[in-house]
């Protein structure tokens, strides 16, 4: 049990912004902090921290809660271990009586695994430093391998003896369950004999992001073939191999300090890489790299890095697995080595200059790598030459933003030697083909009659409620409609939907819902309608956050819009089933028109607030300026909408 004053003074030091940067990179967002969700995948951030209430929110998934309840839902902590946690943090000093074994009981499985781990961590750390034959055997073999004792107790490596179940024994004395013992895969039970997993192994535990052992890595110190080289613990409650990387604890702040992650093959290639003073440097120990870890990567940088051997298992081993990074958006480059070395032996024998300098000289973007690569290996035959141009341009396409796909695509023609249309073209086929995947930037839209002026990008975080709402209310309900036919240039024609033809307009003019609900709403349309051109409406109904389902209901269960609709009288109330072709393209006109007029007025006011003295002329004038492009836009608009200006 822990004092109640003590934990009402780690509540009231706790400072939700400090605590979640721990885990979440964050940016300021006027008052409130805004980041990537670390409770699902994302990649515009929907999560915001707000420190004048304590709390966080992420619009997208509907995780909320405060700085004890982030780091409890975080660290699957108990709220003991959340206490002692922040207590650490902030210096606070956390005394706990002792438990008794009935207390130890009640404890959650999960607490139990992790104390456990904890407690075989130490248990191996103790034996490699403090056991004669721990020093003799495991100690002199990390030694050996070049390790300091500084880097051996900082990545907290250790030894299980070789006796059969010495570390399961001693655990059990210390009253330990074996059922935990066996959960976490420490101690294998046969014919009701218990086992070691890892005996006679030198041990590398896996830590969570804030540092807690869930699982280990240990390596036999035997030649025999016939010995697994590496054992590693099997999935548990805590342990999911799939979703962690090792060494990502200890990388995470060098990460984001140096904007890029190196990701490596093992556990002895972080460490040494580490102990060469390049910190951040992750490995995904035993498996290919999969979304999960990416995204945990992506959560502290886009840059990825990927430094592998130079031989051909390990340049496969980099290949596999990238197109899943390009996915995801993120800067993919590699660093091959010299043939014969990995990052392990490699940066042992480079300074830490060296090292750097060597990564940053040898260092390509992962496209213009693979293309010269595959290139060598077609000899010139012409069949496989265009097997590999189609190998590349399938890469290429993965990538989601055409500007950068632009990039890849120049320096592929360069290489390849082949023109950039026709690269442009296969590309596109293969994103026609994928799905019917929408391009908002799709020229055509721009040129229909329900085309709308652009807003200039000058003016910023300006809104009109009534027509946001309005906007919202069509795109649910009549999103999948079609609202208009636009003719082609070869003549044919294409189909614009309520959803391309709203989505356009907002994204083109990068214009914001000021209202947070509805701006989620917006983005969860778009990323379902990218997804698949079936928009399952019953999704937002559904949706975990409250506060959205709530809203959808009620915009997909009212029968008319409540909104004024701009230019009309308002005594008719027509079914909008009828009229929305009509009704959409006037409250988008609405929206704007009123948006600008809130512009110029703002602008005028600020003009009355300056002094008219020399040092404000230029402000003056600036405003001046765009106020006639502003007026401009505002008679545009009022043409479209049928009515005479009269402000
Ligand atoms: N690895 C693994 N399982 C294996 C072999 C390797 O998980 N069966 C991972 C380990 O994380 C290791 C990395 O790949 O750190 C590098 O492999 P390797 O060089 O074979 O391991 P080392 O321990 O460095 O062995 P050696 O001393 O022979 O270089
Ligand atoms: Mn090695």
């Amino acid at each position: 049990m822990i004092d109640q004053l003590v934990v009402q003074k780690i509540i009231d030091t706790a400072n939700i912004v400090e605590v979640v940067q721990d885990i979440v990179p964050l940016k300021r967002a006027g008052s409130n902090y805004k980041g990537n969700c670390p409770f699902h995948n994302e990649k515009t951030p929907s999560f915001v921290v707000s420190p004048a209430k304590g709390i966080f929110k992420c619009f997208g998934c509907g995780e909320s809660g405060t700085a004890i309840s982030f780091i409890m839902k975080h660290e699957q902590f108990s709220f003991v271990d959340t206490i002692k946690y922040l207590g650490q943090k902030y210096n606070i000093t956390v005394e706990e009586k002792e438990e008794s074994n009935e207390q130890k009981e009640q404890r959650k499985e999960r607490d139990s695994l992790i104390i456990v781990s904890n407690y075989a961590q130490k248990y191996f750390s103790e034996t490699l430093q403090n056991d004669p034959k721990g020093r003799a055997i495991g100690r002199a073999y990390f030694i050996e391998r070049g390790y300091s004792d500084e880097i051996i107790s900082k990545f907290q490596l250790g030894y299980c003896p070789e006796k059969y179940a010495s570390f399961t024994n001693s655990a059990l004395k210390k009253g330990y369950k074996l059922e935990f013992l066996e959960k976490t895969g420490l101690t294998i039970v046969s014919n009701d004999r218990k086992f070691d997993r890892f005996n006679g192994r030198v041990m590398f535990p896996i830590h969570s992001l804030l540092g807690k052992t869930i699982g280990f890595g240990g390596r036999t110190l035997k030649a025999d073939k016939k010995t697994a080289k590496y054992l590693n613990s099997p999935e548990s409650e805590i342990y999911h191999k799939s979703k962690i990387l090792y060494g990502i604890y200890y990388a995470k702040s060098d990460i984001v300090k140096k904007d890029k992650c190196y990701l490596v093959e093992g556990y002895t290639d972080v460490i040494s890489m580490s102990a060469a003073g390049v910190e951040n440097v992750v490995a995904s120990s035993g498996t290919s790299l999969t979304e999960a870890q990416i995204s945990l990567i992506r959560r502290f940088t886009p840059n990825l890095t990927f430094i592998f051997d130079g031989d051909k298992a390990g340049i496969k081993a980099a290949l596999r697995g990238i197109d899943l990074v390009l996915k995801q958006d993120m800067n993919v480059r590699v660093v091959p080595l010299p043939e014969d070395e990995d990052p392990d032996s490699f940066s042992k024998k480079l300074s830490k200059t060296d090292l750097e300098n060597y990564i940053a000289e040898n260092e390509v973007d992962f496209i213009s790598f693979k293309s010269k690569l595959l290139l060598k290996e077609t000899e010139n035959d012409p069949i496989n030459r265009a097997r590999v141009i189609t190998d590349i341009v399938n890469s290429i396409a993965i990538i989601p933003s055409a500007i950068k796909r632009s990039v890849f695509i120049r320096e592929t023609s360069k290489i390849l030697e082949i023109e950039e249309e026709s690269i442009y073209e296969q590309i596109n086929n293969i994103l026609q083909k994928k799905s019917t995947k929408f391009e908002y930037k799709k020229k055509s839209f721009n040129e229909g009659k329900t085309k709308t002026p652009k807003i200039p990008a000058f003016v910023d975080k300006i809104t009109s409620k009534p027509e946001e709402k309005s906007i919202i209310y069509y795109l649910l309900n009549f999103g999948s409609e079609i609202l208009e036919e636009l003719e082609q240039e070869d003549g044919s024609f294409v189909k614009q939907t309520v959803a391309d033809y709203i989505i356009t307009e907002i994204q083109n003019d990068d214009l914001e819902f000021q209202n947070l609900i509805y701006e989620q709403l917006f983005k969860l349309y778009k990323d379902s309608i990218l997804e698949s051109p079936e928009i399952d409406i019953v999704n937002f109904i559904n949706h975990p956050d409250p506060e959205i389902s709530e809203i959808s209901a009620e915009l997909l269960g009212i029968s008319h819009v409540p909104s004024k609709i701009w230019g009309r009288s308002g005594s008719k109330i027509k079914m909008p089933e009828m009229t929305f072709k009509d009704d959409i393209p006037k409250v988008m006109v609405t929206f704007k028109f009123k948006i600008i007029i809130i512009a110029i007025a703002n602008n005028n006011n600020r003009m009355k607030s300056m002094s008219l003295q020399v040092e404000d002329f230029e402000a003056i004038e600036n405003i001046m300026k765009q106020n006639k492009i502003l007026t401009q836009i505002k008679v545009e608009l009022a043409k479209l909408s049928g009515a005479r200006v009269v402000w």
